[in-house]
């Protein structure tokens, strides 16, 4: 047995979800999700309204559990994020987990740069570090004129790309988004869902997309679909 090859087998995952459940008083909104995400891969999550994908990210996320913590299990990045506490699971997902929403969720009274940097400033990276980040990222995704805009002097397309470019600020093991471009007309839809992929091709970056838009959907890597609190295929 040669020892030194990897069998696909032994691939690695990012993220293995095992047996998620979630219950708001009597209403099962999570069955029993089991979930398993390579390193650099792009998963697309679709289903009806209601079918538990956005509870299903905010406990990927970290921001919520499970309600059966203890037969449940959450691997991110070889870390089992059930066992941290308070504390540590704040500083885990500050540093490995990137979030980019419907609605673009930055900052009104800062600029773009500001906004950028938040996340850098929270795992409390030195200013001038932050800013070079920062500004690395906004230049690749197409903002360098934008630096110093505050959100209500962006377009919906240029928010976002601020909002992704805020994900990213602290190279994040996985970036979750939450219909990233529900909120954004075709055009600029079309941008962002290529610069998902560019971001993996370039930077193996593994993202998880909730998506109502079929065409985001079927370029990615794997398309999961959601029903009534289970991942059907
Ligand atoms: N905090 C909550 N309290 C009670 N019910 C909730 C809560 N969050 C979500 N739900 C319910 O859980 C179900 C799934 O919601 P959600 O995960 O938002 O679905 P999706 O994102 O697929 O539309 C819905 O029936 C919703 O009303
Ligand atoms: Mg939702």
């Amino acid at each position: 047995m040669v020892q030194w090859l990897r069998s696909p087998e032994e691939a690695v995952f990012m993220i293995k979800a095992t047996n998620i459940q979630k219950k708001y008083g009597d209403l099962k909104v999570l069955k029993g999700v089991d979930l398993e995400i390579k390193k650099g891969e792009v998963v697309s999550i679709v289903g009806a309204s209601g079918a538990g994908k956005t509870t299903l990210l905010q406990i990927l996320g970290t921001l919520d559990s499970p309600s059966n913590t203890q037969e449940s299990q959450l691997l991110i990045n070889d870390t089992e994020v059930t066992q941290l506490n308070d504390k540590n699971l704040a500083r885990f997902r500050n540093e490995h987990i990137g979030f980019i929403f419907q609605f673009h969720q930055l900052l009104p009274e800062f600029t773009a740069l500001e906004n950028v940097c938040i996340p850098a400033f929270i795992k409390k990276t030195p200013k001038e570090e932050a800013e070079k980040r920062a500004m690395e990222l906004l230049d690749f995704l197409g903002l360098k004129d934008r630096y110093h805009h505050k959100p209500n002097e962006l377009s919906g397309g240029e928010q976002q790309r601020v909002a992704v470019a805020r994900s990213l600020m602290n190279k994040p093991s996985v970036v979750l988004a939450d219909e990233p471009s529900g909120n954004l007309d075709s055009e600029s839809a079309d941008n962002l869902h290529k610069l998902f992929f560019k971001l993996r091709d370039e930077f193996g970056q593994t993202f998880v997309l909730v998506t109502h838009n079929l065409e985001l959907a079927n370029m990615a890597d794997r398309k999961l679909t959601m029903v009534d609190g289970l991942i059907v295929s």
